[in-house]
């Protein structure tokens, strides 16, 4: 197999996890929620965005590197919380995670995790930052931020667009749910995937059991199998600006808010302390109808931008898709599914494919643009359609 995988952009990688794994696991990484709408909107919304390009202006010496948190990083992108990766290929959390680390870029690691924070902190180091989600049992939640704050995450993010669970109907089709119970359809689905049956989920099973949310405490922490899952802990439906201020007072580093769309929103959390909002509709998987984040952006910026440090997430699936945020004055970008598919096609390496795709890209739109850093990077290189 040559250098590039046979991928030659991200849509490659995503054919290629579709081919590796059962349609129950591709869907649950690939779809939004309800119809759809907000994950094709996502990819509408950057579309109709076109650049202006300027041309004769000496580009050999380009540079796609940017400062986040006063530490410099070579591109301008990091890598969200998915937390899946591990249903993907087998160690496929810290295949993500050392990719991302040998690119150096931060990766974030999901409490929802199937592989602890401690061994994805020993084992693949680099640049780490943590995700959270709040549960109704406050203690529970803040006895993972203690534990964070041990292993040394640079960075904290509390996810925000989920105060009740999302209505993916086809997860419920298609028998992927927590706690999994097995019925004809995913025993076949399963089935039809003897590569992925045998190499990632039996070899999981035969080397540390049930697939299991690792960095829950072990009172919540139970096998997805477990017909006792305790959800109502896992509720987060109260969640509301104390918390956040609370949050502030227990992490000393870096912290950041998902899934802002609001000016107002983005506002209020430098108001609470917030170092950084991540404009997001969690890749149109929750909140279907959701503005695109694209399309958010602008007024999130010029809102808070001066408090706090913007940055942006959803349906980037091509270079040309980080330099639009990045104009559009996101100093850095998310990707989620990108690693994901990359992941489900081979491995760590497939991982780090997606990302020097990614690199590989914006560097020839930058080129192209007549743009030599991402400081320079702004409206000017953009035709808007008519904002609303
Ligand atoms: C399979 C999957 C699992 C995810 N799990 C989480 C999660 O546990 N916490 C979170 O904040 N976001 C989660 N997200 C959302 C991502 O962090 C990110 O916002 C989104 O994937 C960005 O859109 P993109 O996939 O189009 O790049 C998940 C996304 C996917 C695809």
């Amino acid at each position: 197999m040559d250098s590039k995988l046979g991928a030659y952009n991200i849509h490659d990688l995503r054919d290629m996890a579709r081919r590796n794994l059962p349609r129950g696991v591709f869907e649950f990484v690939d779809r939004g929620t309800e119809d759809d709408n907000a994950v094709a909107n996502n990819r509408a919304a950057l579309e109709r965005i076109r650049f202006r390009p300027r041309t004769l202006v000496d580009v050999s010496k380009r540079d796609l590197s940017i400062t986040l948190f006063g530490k410099k990083q070579p591109m301008p992108f990091c890598v969200g919380p998915t937390g899946t990766a591990g249903l993907l290929w087998y160690g496929g959390e810290l295949g993500v995670a050392r990719a991302a680390a040998k690119a150096g870029i931060p990766f974030t690691v999901a409490v929802n995790s199937m592989t602890s924070m401690e061994t994805i902190a020993e084992q693949a180091g680099g640049t780490l930052w943590f995700q959270l989600y709040l549960w109704s049992d406050r203690n529970y939640s803040y006895q993972i931020v203690e534990r964070a704050k041990k292993v040394g995450f640079e960075a904290l993010i509390l996810t925000v667009d989920g105060a009740v669970p999302s209505n993916r109907e086809y997860n419920h089709r298609n028998g992927f749910e927590v706690p999994i119970q097995f019925n004809t359809r995913n025993v076949t689905d399963v089935l039809s995937r003897p590569r992925w049956l045998a190499s990632v989920f039996l070899r999981q099973l035969v080397t540390s059991g049930m697939p299991r949310f690792e960095n829950y405490p072990p009172e919540v922490m139970d096998g997805l199998m477990s017909r006792t899952w305790k959800k109502t802990i896992l509720k987060n439906d109260g969640m509301n600006w104390d918390d956040l201020r609370k949050l502030r007072e227990l992490w000393p580093r870096t912290l950041m808010v998902k899934g802002v769309l609001s000016p107002q929103d983005a506002v209020k959390a430098a108001e609470c302390g917030a170092d950084a909002v991540i404009v997001s509709n969690h890749g149109g998987r929750n909140l279907d109808y959701s503005v695109a984040p694209i399309d958010a952006l602008p007024g999130v910026v010029e809102a808070a931008g001066k408090r706090l440090t913007v940055i942006m997430d959803s349906g980037l699936r091509r270079g040309s898709d980080v330099v639009k945020a990045l104009a559009l004055g996101a100093r850095a970008a998310f990707i989620g599914r990108a690693p994901l598919y990359g992941v489900a096609a081979h491995g760590e390496a497939g991982a780090a494919r997606a990302i020097e795709i990614f690199r590989e890209e914006i560097s020839r739109v930058m080129a192209l643009l007549g743009v030599n850093s991402v400081a320079e990077l702004d409206r000017r290189c953009l035709q808007l359609p008519e904002m609303k």
